[in-house]
């Protein structure tokens, strides 16, 4: 360890001592595109004792875990050099700022404090964006009058809250969002709502951003439903409407949303997103029976093919990689990953793409598009026929 890198430490230790630290950010990435972002290292107690609570900041997730403090202090060596080129410790009396540079250099800078009060060593298990406690979870019925999650409702509060969590991880990135006007969201397939309402409780109440909410649904009672319980919560720019995805008139849309919209619905959803140049397009895809049913046996494919659930999940990837790919083709950066555990879901895969301008190889994702259809005897992706 160099000198630079061993008074960091020790004053990280003493500031911890004293009650003057505040937080450490390990910051900039040592790789260009790294998953993991940041990473904010704040004091906590848990079980009554002093811990360091490290929020890793991905992508789109954020993860957290306690460390003892020396466990925390090994952690933040760890990290800084190897996966980050900054660490930034705040204390009340003095910041330390540690940069890494060329050839093992270290470089320790000393400025004024930027915080200078204290953190509150609570330790924060509900993170202020999720959705507890709002006025729509009573309404919708999640939560009773009294703030309890309502029997039977556990796993969609789950859903819920992981899904404010992706969306808080994706607007606090976008600094595009946060300086629009308006920020437009259309959630097609909304259902009774639950995920639609969440939104907009975290742009309007949590982030304090004009925002106008749509819902698009094909059930008139839940349309009702939906916009009965808006306008008794007063959330004025979220409206609902009767509509079948595939015919929508999509009007201008920065965030569409398609989660567990059925089967096919969830190709018609991308294509508006697509066609609308949307910022952001987020679905979770649901059931994948045009693929399934389009797959035909080869040789590679037989064994797979004769066991349902196999061909089920076979299926699923498929259908989702061509959707992934014909996003890129699309000029859109796309992320697949699973966003809440099998045990509160099944339906639990995640396709979000990021609208960007570089440009785009589209006969390369195109390739790849007709080799996967050879492989599994595919003749039509239904996304890729409407697009
Ligand atoms: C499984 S629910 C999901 C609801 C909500 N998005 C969620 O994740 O909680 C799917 C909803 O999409 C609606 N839906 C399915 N196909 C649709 C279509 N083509 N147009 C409009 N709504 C559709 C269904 O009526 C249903 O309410």
């Amino acid at each position: 360890m160099t000198t630079q890198q061993q008074d960091f430490i020790t004053n990280l230790r003493a500031s911890i001592a004293n009650n003057t630290f505040v937080r450490v950010t390990l910051s900039k990435p040592c790789q260009k595109n790294a998953d993991l972002q940041k990473i904010y290292v704040k004091p906590a107690i848990i079980r009554k004792d002093l811990m360091l609570t490290f929020t890793l900041r991905h992508q789109t997730k954020d993860i957290t875990k306690n460390f003892s403090i020396e466990d925390g202090i090994r952690e933040i060596e760890k990290y800084h050099g190897e996966t980050f080129l900054i660490a930034s410790q705040f204390n009340t009396d003095r910041d330390w700022i540690l940069k890494a540079g060329k050839k093992g250099k270290f470089a320790l800078q000393s400025t004024p404090p930027t915080f200078t009060t204290p953190p509150e060593l609570k330790h924060d298990k509900q993170k202020n964006h999720i959705a507890k406690g709002a006025d729509y979870l009573t309404e919708l019925g999640v939560t009773n009058s009294k703030g309890k999650v309502s029997k039977d409702m556990g796993d969609k509060f789950k859903q819920i809250n992981k899904f404010v969590e992706i969306i808080a991880g994706l607007v606090e990135k976008a600094d595009f969002l946060q300086k629009k006007s308006t920020i437009k969201v259309t959630d097609m397939g909304a259902g009774k709502g639950y995920l639609t309402f969440a939104v907009y409780d975290y742009l309007v109440n949590k982030m304090n951003l004009k925002a106008e909410v749509i819902g698009v649904e094909i059930r008139p009672d839940l349309i009702k439903l939906c916009n009965t319980a808006a306008q008794k919560i007063e959330f004025k720019g979220l409206r609902f409407e009767e509509g079948y995805i595939g015919n929508y008139d999509l009007p201008k849309t920065d965030v569409l949303i398609a989660l567990h919209a059925c089967d096919t619905a969830t190709d018609d959803a991308i294509q508006k997103g697509i066609e609308a140049e949307a910022e952001l397009i987020i679905c979770a895809p649901c059931c994948h029976k045009q693929v399934r049913k389009a797959m035909t046996k080869s040789e590679t494919l037989d064994s797979i093919l004769n066991y349902g659930i196999l061909k089920e999940r076979q299926a699923e990837i498929v259908t989702d990689t061509i959707r992934a790919l014909l996003l890129e083709a699309n000029g859109y950066k796309t992320k697949v990953f699973e966003f809440i555990s099998t045990e509160h879901t099944g339906k639990n895969v995640m396709v979000i793409g990021t609208k960007h301008k570089r440009p785009v190889d589209k006969e390369k994702y195109e390739t790849e598009i007709k080799k996967l259809k050879q492989e599994f005897g595919i003749n039509q992706h239904y996304l890729e026929t409407i697009l």
